[in-house]
């Protein structure tokens, strides 16, 4: 009998505190919760009665899988002072923040368990506000978010957007949205990235493209977008403006980054030059479509007995195309390859005119077609390689930028 495989165990994620306030926006927070328990965090959650007329109490709960603490658990007996429990958090944030919530803060107040606990806190505390343009942009409620900037909080938002007050339309008021939200109170806890990239223009492909037949029926890839996706939020990071143009994908556009949604190779290809004009590094992870049909059909094809025959016309090669009038811009590109990777990739390089390409192997468990880690080789056009460890898609996206930083000769 095999002894059972010791269990490692996972470190618990930080410990963040929502705090809702008494805003349509409340509404809101539930999703906040989940969003940040699906990141690994853990949860507390303090809802003020006003808070508590626009959003259950089941609901917050069952969101964060754990009590509500309210003015009416903080004053019934029990064993702890709740507001420093709950101040024991390593970040906080408070989202439907509301006017009167401000003040509170602001003011030092204590006569509520959200007010308690915020004096209680030393944790960096992000305010999410969602309040009428009119209430938001009054002196008051400036002077009360100056005070607690001044104390060191942070704020995201308010947006312009719907907003949900019957009869006043849209404007400044909108709260942020959860997934934003969720990013933001983490980034308060990770230490500040160099901003590395400051100055420049990232251009980054990702994604299939969709390659039609005739209007319902396409020639593709399962390419999921991922590793695209990672080298423009961690570029975006780092400081450069990021233009990502990617084909059909279930990623949600990063906030801070240029999204162009398209589909073919063809619009692939014009979003791509088009942004690259004034970029000093492109990365072209898309899966593009080698070929096209020659001729697509308009109308959707009925069926006919016996087969079909199709014909392909090679679609252009973007990397290829950007090598070739390349300037002083880093071109970066992916390469699959079943057999002679490293030769292969290194021809191809050096065919399109890349700096490097990152090799990959479509074969390997959890790696490539989306999954959420690589295992890539880097390759360069005269050979010389490097082969990395089975890393996140991030971190290959931030070994690729400093490799992309090396080649321009601006890494320290
Ligand atoms: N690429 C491109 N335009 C194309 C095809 C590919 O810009 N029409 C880019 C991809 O984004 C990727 C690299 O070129 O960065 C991959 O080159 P490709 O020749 O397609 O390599 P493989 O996919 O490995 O296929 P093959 O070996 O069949 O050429």
């Amino acid at each position: 009998m095999t002894a059972p495989a010791p269990t490692v165990p996972t470190p618990p994620g930080p410990l963040i505190l929502v705090i809702v306030g008494g805003s349509i926006a409340a509404v809101k927070a539930p999703s906040v919760l989940r969003r940040l328990r699906e990141r690994g965090a853990q949860v507390r959650v303090i809802a003020t009665d006003a808070a508590l007329a626009f959003v259950t109490e089941l609901s917050l709960a069952t969101a964060a899988a754990h009590e509500v603490a309210t003015d009416t658990t903080w004053f019934s007996p029990r064993p702890d002072a709740q507001h420093l429990t709950l101040a024991r958090a390593d970040a906080v944030v408070v989202v439907g923040a509301s006017a009167d919530l401000l003040a509170r803060a602001a003011g030092g107040h204590a006569s509520d368990l959200a007010s308690a606990t915020l004096l209680s806190v030393r944790a960096p505390v992000l305010w999410v506000p969602a309040m009428n343009e009119k209430m938001w942009t009054h002196p008051a409620v400036q002077a009360n978010a100056e005070t607690l900037r001044g104390w060191g909080h942070r704020f995201l938002g308010p947006e312009v957007g719907a907003f949900g007050t019957a009869g006043e339309g849209s404007g400044l008021g909108r709260m942020a949205e959860p997934e934003e939200i969720a990013a933001a109170v983490l980034a308060l806890l990770t230490p500040p990235v160099p901003q590395d990239l400051a100055g420049l223009h990232v251009v980054v492909s990702a994604g299939p493209t969709r390659e039609y037949l005739d209007p319902v029926r396409f020639i593709s890839n399962p390419s999921s977008g991922k590793m695209g996706f990672a080298v423009a939020e961690e570029a975006r990071d780092r400081g450069a403006r990021v233009t990502l143009v990617t084909g059909p994908v279930t990623l949600p556009d990063p906030p801070g980054v240029t999204v162009s949604r398209i589909e073919t190779a063809l619009e692939l290809r014009d979003a791509v030059l088009n942004a690259a004009q004034d970029a000093q590094i492109v990365v072209m992870t898309a899966a593009v479509a080698d070929y096209r049909a020659a001729e697509a059909a308009t109308e959707k094809q009925a069926k006919v007995a016996g087969d079909v025959t199709v014909t392909l016309t090679p679609n252009p090669d973007i990397l290829a195309e950007l090598g070739r009038e390349k300037g002083e811009r880093v071109l970066v590109g992916f390469a699959m390859e079943t057999h002679a990777g490293v030769e292969r990739a290194a021809a191809k390089a050096g065919r399109k005119n890349a700096d490097f390409i990152l090799l990959n192997y479509p074969t390997r468990e959890g790696t490539a077609f989306g999954g959420d880690d690589n295992e890539v080789t880097l390759v360069r056009p005269d050979g010389s390689h490097e082969a990395w460890p089975r890393l996140s898609k991030r971190e290959v996206a931030r070994r690729l930028l400093d490799e992309a930083r090396r080649v321009r000769g601006t890494a320290r």
